[in-house]
């Protein structure tokens, strides 16, 4: 198939890129930065808010997977208009060039942060409904980005599917997340601040297995559903240093401060849908992805 992917030359873009094209598609990037990693893939540099733009690439593909946006929810409290423009407005954008050029689909990039952050112990399913208190802008501009979606649906026929993430982790990840930040740290013997004892959990999903899980959303039975695509290990804070240290062969140095106010304690969110569904599931578990994580890391320094 010959399929768009905004925002392909970003960490999970890319890697979803590289899969596409294993499995024998026509990749098109639409981004503004260059890629650095590819590749078979096209490269068209453009903003995703370009209307015209998008008619006009939009008409020699069937697909788009909408992933570009503001990830980064630090810039997003600080550049809140210019975010939501790139992350919900951009997602509206897409939507109607997908209608005016009848493309067969629109896969968004979501996040498991439209479920808020409460600490309840039951499981999330994508029954849930969205948090009514979202506490930060980039949650209130997915959902924004989600609800569109449903409308193009039911006004326009436009057919999405929405991928809820989890936190990914792996190659090519920025280097200000938590994971290479922990590496960098042990490898250097800086100390690592834990606030609370380090029993906050968090669910991760290894980058190369979520790529996989936004290509199994390709599949008809996904057409306008909804999915959550993450790990199935329930991490604390402390399991990633300790991970760290196993495969590292070397002892963190770990202060333990006070616990935030209000410090997420995390739940569970299933993904049994897509693997019902779709046929997928996470490769590797946290520790194996952790192995290969590393090993690629340590050998690209
Ligand atoms: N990384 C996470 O923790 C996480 C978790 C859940 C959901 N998501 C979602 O997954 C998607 C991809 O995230 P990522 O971590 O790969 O982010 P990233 O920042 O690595 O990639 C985003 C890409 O979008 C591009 N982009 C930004 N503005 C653009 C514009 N106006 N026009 C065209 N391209 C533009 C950037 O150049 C970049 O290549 C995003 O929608 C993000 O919200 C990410």
């Amino acid at each position: 198939m010959k399929i768009i992917v905004t925002g392909g030359s970003g960490f999970i873009g890319s890697h979803l890129t590289d899969c596409l094209i294993e499995r024998g598609h026509k990749v098109t990037i639409l981004d503004i930065e260059t890629p650095r990693y590819h590749s078979d893939a096209e490269f068209i540099r453009g903003d995703v808010t370009d209307i015209d733009l998008l008619i006009s690439v939009f008409k020699d593909h069937e697909i788009v997977y909408h992933l570009a946006a503001e990830a980064n929810v630090n810039r997003f409290y600080e550049k809140p208009l210019y975010s939501n423009l790139i992350t919900s407005v951009s997602t509206l954008t897409v939507l109607e060039a997908a209608r005016q050029t009848e493309l067969k689909r629109v896969l968004l990039a979501s996040t498991e942060w439209v479920y808020g952050s409460s600490d309840s112990q039951d499981e999330i399913t994508e029954e849930i409904p969205y948090t009514v208190n979202p506490d930060h802008l980039y949650t209130s501009s997915k959902i924004s980005a989600e609800l569109f979606c449903k409308n193009y649906r039911s006004l326009y026929g436009v057919n999405y599917t929405i991928m809820r993430y989890g936190i990914p982790f792996g190659e090519r990840a920025r280097e200000e997340t938590v994971t290479p930040i922990f590496i960098k740290k042990i490898i250097k013997g800086d100390e690592i601040l834990i606030h609370g004892d380090g029993s906050q959990t968090r669910q991760f999903i290894y980058v190369k297995d979520l790529a996989q899980g936004n290509v199994a959303c390709l599949k008809p039975e996904a057409e306008n559903e909804i999915f959550n695509l993450n790990g199935r290990e329930i991490i604390k804070i402390i399991d990633i240093v300790r991970t760290l240290e196993e495969l590292l062969g070397k002892k963190a140095k770990i202060r333990f401060v006070e616990d935030r106010k209000g410090n997420y304690k995390g739940r569970f969110i299933s993904s049994e849908k897509a693997e019902r569904l779709l046929g997928w599931k996470p490769r590797y578990n946290y520790r194996e992805a952790m192995e290969k994580y590393l090993s690629n890391y340590l050998s690209s320094k």
